[in-house]
């Protein structure tokens, strides 16, 4: 499959569908794509490059593209490796060319590259702009849009917006691919850009005035249609509202019987008519996948057995990765399990104490190895208060 810009804007990104893991830590079972891409005008601009790891392919597409034609502009929206690992190439193959970023970019480059740019840098700032002939270049800065040196580029004569990790999803692109965009884009943003909410709104207003088009990310595929819906959920993601109603149930169990009080749990929750209701199991499932269901939904269960005085590492584990994406504005219940002395839930509690705006609901549940009878009715009662602390979203 090509992807199709147009006649003078092309996609030269590869996909990286042999990766074991993203970022050596986000599972990607449709593996990922770097994309980079060439505007053809008087002048050539590059937009950024891919992973080393891609290299080859990469240059074989800008060799196509470019048709004999040399860069001479390469402009870095991001410098983390996966868009900025094959710059030294471009300068080797073109050694004529300028390289375009902002202060940041040129404070930073050296850390990665010993490369001399004496007389091959250009410092952008924001609202500066490039003529390329037909097209014009236009950059705004995106500090922590996921890193500081990030910035996006507009191009007023095909009204696209060159947005770096923004609007980015994990899979391949270049493969037949079906699924919803929204599955693996909301996954990407939690766990790549999530901590970073605040900037991304900053970016959003700041980009709300261009008469956008199409917007081109570094990985995913390039959105064409109904821009609305995918702005519209950037907006919703990044200031940390929840997106549906609906309760995800994060368990983890040593041995089973936490497991099988969440089970339960997330059963009695369907019989009491909660539409969406999202089961994971800390130990087993994709972790970036429960951090996703966590910022999704309205509302959040925890059930874990203690451990060593405190709670089950997956569970902490899990806490504290919500806490480093400054997971915010929900209602969480909390079923603890322990054989002697539960802990679980107070070290759960105080985890979720450091957050933002978050109500724990009463009651606490505490299992004493099994779910027996005699838990029921507490049982009950927590799925009553959660199903009443859920919030109607349009
Ligand atoms: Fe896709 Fe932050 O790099």
């Amino acid at each position: 499959m090509n992807i199709q810009i147009s006649d003078s804007v092309k996609y030269i990104g590869v996909d990286d569908t042999d990766i074991d893991l993203f970022e050596s830590q986000y599972e990607v079972p449709d593996g990922v794509s770097y994309n980079s891409y060439l505007i053809l005008d008087d002048k050539v601009a590059l937009m950024d490059t891919v992973d080393i790891r891609k290299i080859d392919d990469w240059e074989e597409n800008l060799k196509r593209e470019l048709a004999g034609r040399a860069v001479d502009y390469l402009v870095v929206s991001h410098l983390e490796p996966d868009h900025a690992g094959s710059i030294k190439r471009v300068i080797e193959l073109y050694p004529d060319v300028t390289i375009v970023g902002n202060a940041k970019t040129f404070t930073m480059f050296p850390q990665f590259f010993e490369i001399s740019l004496e007389g091959h840098s250009l410092v952008v700032k924001e609202g500066d702009t490039l003529e390329l002939g037909k097209h014009t270049l236009s950059f705004y800065m995106a500090p922590m849009v996921h890193w500081p040196e990030v910035m996006v580029t507009y191009e007023s004569n095909e009204k696209i917006l060159f947005s770096a990790d923004g609007f980015g999803k994990f899979g391949a692109v270049l493969t037949e691919n079906e699924e919803d965009w929204a599955c693996e884009a909301r996954r990407y943003y939690f766990n790549i850009v999530g901590k970073y909410g605040a900037s991304v709104q900053q970016l959003l207003k700041k980009t709300a005035g261009l008469d956008i088009e199409m917007i081109c990310p570094l990985h995913g595929p390039v959105l064409k249609d109904d821009l609305g819906y995918y702005i519209g959920l950037y907006d919703i993601w990044s200031s940390y509202k929840p997106e549906s109603k609906g309760v995800l149930v994060a368990y983890a169990s040593i041995h089973g019987n936490t497991k099988k009080a969440a089970e339960k749990f997330a059963e009695m929750l369907k019989d009491s008519g909660e539409e969406k209701v999202s089961l994971f199991d800390l130990s087993r499932d994709d972790m970036a996948e429960a951090i996703e269901d966590a910022f999704r939904y309205d509302r959040m269960v925890l059930v874990a057995a203690s451990y060593d005085a405190g709670v089950f590492p997956c569970m902490q584990d899990f806490l504290n990765h919500l806490q480093s994406k400054s997971y915010q504005n929900r209602t969480v219940g909390i079923i603890e399990n322990g054989s002697w002395a539960p802990t679980a839930g107070r070290t759960m509690k105080s985890m979720l104490e450091v957050m933002k705006n978050i109500t724990v609901l009463e009651p606490m549940v505490t299992i004493k190895s099994t779910l027996k009878e005699e838990n029921m009715s507490a049982l009950m009662e927590l799925v009553n208060a959660v199903t009443n602390a859920g919030i109607n979203i349009v």
